[in-house]
């Protein structure tokens, strides 16, 4: 279903619709998900992150002004039109991109990479955590 090209047009048809609206409808999943997330991530400062399924920015912005070098993507237009349009965003390479397909990126390039609330849109998590993870981390960002 969620491979259905069908299906995907419809979700990102729903995201462009809720873009604007999107960081203002009190989602308690980010105030929830967003302490956790940045203890993890630790400090960021000058390293190379991937946000994947960015949205409008809520983690590649935080990343950026942090000190990271950060590459976002998401397949919703409105999504990022909310993220370009945000102070700091310039610093941030967002990238519109279908994450059912093959990352139009290097091998290997990033520190960590994160995605944020995005579970409900995978098929099935382990073989593209697996992939993401062993393509585009650096081998030596495992420790
Ligand atoms: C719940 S939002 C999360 C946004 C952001 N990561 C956050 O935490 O605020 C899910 C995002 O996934 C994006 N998305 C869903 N399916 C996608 C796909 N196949 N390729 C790229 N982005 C996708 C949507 O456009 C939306 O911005």
């Amino acid at each position: 279903m969620k491979n259905d090209p069908n299906f995907a047009a419809a979700v990102r048809t729903g995201y462009d619709r809720w873009a604007a609206v999107y960081d203002h409808d009190d989602n308690p999943l980010q105030a929830l998900e967003e302490p956790a997330l940045r203890v993890r991530l630790g400090d960021v400062r000058g390293q190379a992150v991937l946000d994947l399924w960015c949205g409008t920015g809520r983690h590649a912005l935080w990343l950026a002004a942090q000190g990271a070098q950060v590459t976002a993507l998401d397949f919703s237009p409105g999504m990022l039109e909310q993220a370009r349009a945000k102070p700091g965003a310039a610093a941030v390479n967002f990238l519109c991109h279908d994450l059912r397909l093959a990352l139009p990126l290097a091998d290997a390039s990033f520190d960590q990479v994160v995605s944020g609330l995005v579970l409900e849109h995978l098929e099935d998590l382990p073989p593209c955590s697996a992939r993401w993870s062993a393509c585009y981390v650096r081998r030596d960002a495992y420790s």
